[in-house]
């Protein structure tokens, strides 16, 4: 399933390359290669489904969300102690930086850990040590969002944040992230003002495959401060208009809408309608070991596929920093990077 890799002309190539980018949208757990899926089961003596790296790669064939979410929280089970969770942070760290990555805003979905045994400090700790890592190493600046799966009952998120909040200072917001059809924002309204009422920021999946109503939702019930995909946003055209005016920023994350069909094909992906509409749309990697993207290949395929001008590529890229839960004068000091990078476009 993996595309072919991207053939845009070379000056936007080379300046998407060189941008400083934003990564808001990124499940560290959906960045476990197979290379370390296969080390990890070795370490741990677990028995993988799959003779070989290649044959798990052939698996990744998605028909919808579900189908991949299967595949997703299988590969976790051998994610067990502090190290693995610092390795598989470490390695998406290291491709982060190739890709010119200066700032990451990243899910984790703990019940899919503490449900095996694995408890929340082992999962924040080896987290934060490749963090602190990443810091030095790369000078990238990261923070941990905690999400909700939305298909277990809402019972289970709230004493899920009972466990985490004792490590408050070690995570900066929560979302909601699973299956979304039938699991509506309106299911968590009680988790997420108890999330509030600890000041933590607020993020929710709407509109991948849920309906547009479901943002709604998330931004009036839940107070999310920005809406991850959120492309179905487009049969609401009030909506659409609402969110031009307010600026509530989209995460979207085209590779992972292509391989999980939200849309047939990038180039029918509305990304650039709803950017030309004034949207604060972004773009991002959700899933990249998984959907054949890092963040740098996914804004080079939405570029060619969507013929986003240099112009517009750099609002992408600033859109990305504004979104940021950082701040102000640490986005006012990203831009500047922004604007170095893009001086002679
Ligand atoms: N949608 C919902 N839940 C998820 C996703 C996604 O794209 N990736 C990992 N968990
Ligand atoms: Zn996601």
């Amino acid at each position: 399933m993996f595309p072919t890799m991207s053939t845009l002309d070379p000056a936007r190539a080379a300046l998407i390359r060189r941008l400083p980018k934003v990564e808001l949208h990124l499940h560290i757990e959906g960045t476990l290669e197979p290379e370390l899926m296969f080390a990890l089961a070795h370490k741990h003596g677990v028995a993988l489904p799959y003779a070989s790296v290649e044959e798990v790669r052939a698996a990744y064939k998605f028909d919808d969300l579900q189908s991949f979410l299967d595949l997703y929280y299988a590969g976790c089970d051998v994610l067990r102690d502090r190290e693995d969770f610092r390795a598989l942070a470490a390695a998406y760290f290291e491709r982060a930086a190739a890709d010119n990555l200066v700032h990451a805003e990243l899910f984790f979905d703990p019940q899919t850990h503490t449900v095996r045994g694995v408890a929340m400090a082992t999962i924040l700790d080896g987290l934060h040590d490749a963090m602190a890592e990443a810091r030095t190493k790369y000078g990238i600046t990261s923070a941990l969002i905690l999400c909700f799966l939305r298909h277990l009952p809402e019972a289970d998120a709230l004493a899920t944040l009972e466990a985490a909040l004792p490590y408050r200072d070690k995570f900066i917001g929560v979302g909601l992230d699973s299956g979304e059809q039938h699991n509506p924002p309106s299911k968590f309204v009680r988790v997420f003002e108890k999330a509030r009422a600890a000041k933590l920021h607020i993020v929710a999946h709407a509109g991948e495959e849920g309906p547009a109503a479901y943002i709604r939702e998330a931004l009036t019930l839940l107070g999310a401060e920005r809406i991850d995909h959120g492309v179905r946003c487009d049969e609401d055209p009030e909506l659409v208009n609402e969110l031009a005016l307010s600026q509530v920023p989209l995460t979207v994350c085209p590779l992972s809408n292509k391989a999980l069909r939200v849309t047939p094909d990038l180039s029918t992906h509305n990304f650039a309608k709803l950017l030309r509409a004034g949207l604060a749309v972004t773009i991002n990697s959700d899933d990249p070991a998984y959907f054949g993207g890092y963040i740098t290949e996914n804004y080079l395929q939405t570029a060619e596929a969507l013929n986003l001008t240099a112009e517009e590529l750099v609002t992408v890229a600033e859109n990305g920093v504004r979104g940021a839960f950082i701040a102000s004068e640490e986005k006012d000091a990203l831009l500047g990077k922004i604007r170095d990078a893009a001086s002679d476009i």
